[in-house]
């Protein structure tokens, strides 16, 4: 049994489809062993701790270094346990030291088809607005292994997503996480948790 732990910040709707994919089945030989965000404040804690599932606030608030952040987040991280790291919707720019430990074995979902749309700066309602911005008619959403670049690490799958007339970066980015997010953040763990991924 994989256990994967999932780092967050805000709502935590791919928490979710991950969570629910497990209660389904469509997630096979894992289980979400922990929840971490560093903001107090985020939604995904409350679907954490509604579904029994350990839920840590690690905040940098809460500590006077950010090198004293970044070792309570490893600490954390270890207490967890975890075979498997998933960014989702994680807002924190992981460190090296915990990238070290972890590589290979933490991915994040990043909302466009990398390499476009992505890098620093590129997170939120920001990546679907460049991407109207420039017209495509075509985005989608990335699952890869995270490395010290931003949205570098080798990809794990992708999923293409139409853009439409009419569309603003809010009703595009739903139509990403539906279409695509919420599908193919469960898949990669599923994959990995069987074997059938390999870096
Ligand atoms: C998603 O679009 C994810 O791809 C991006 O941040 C958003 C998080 O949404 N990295 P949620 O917290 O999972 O609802």
């Amino acid at each position: 049994m994989l256990n994967v732990t999932v780092l967050v910040s805000g709502g935590g709707t791919n928490l979710q489809a991950v969570l629910d994919a497990v209660d389904s089945g469509k997630i096979q030989n894992a289980r979400v062993a922990a929840v971490i965000s560093n903001n107090p404040g985020a939604y995904a804690l409350e679907r954490a701790k509604k579904h029994q599932i350990p839920a840590y606030c690690v905040s940098p608030k809460a500590y006077g270094t950010r090198e004293a952040f970044h070792k309570a987040l490893l600490d954390t991280l270890r207490d967890t346990e975890a075979d498997l790291v998933v960014l989702a919707g994680c807002l924190v720019v992981i460190p090296d030291s915990i990238i070290r430990e972890y590589r290979g074995r933490m991915i994040n979902i990043h909302p466009s088809l990398i390499p476009s749309f992505c890098g620093t700066g590129y997170y939120g309602l920001k990546v679907h607005e460049e991407a109207l911005k420039r017209g495509v008619k075509v985005t989608g959403a990335t699952v890869h292994y995270v490395d010290e670049g931003t949205d570098t690490g080798p990809i794990l799958l992708q999923k293409a997503v139409e853009v439409k007339p009419g569309d603003t970066p809010e009703i595009l980015q739903r139509r990403v996480m539906e279409e695509a997010e919420w599908v193919l953040l469960p898949q990669a763990i599923h994959m990995i948790a069987n074997g059938r991924i390999t870096e």
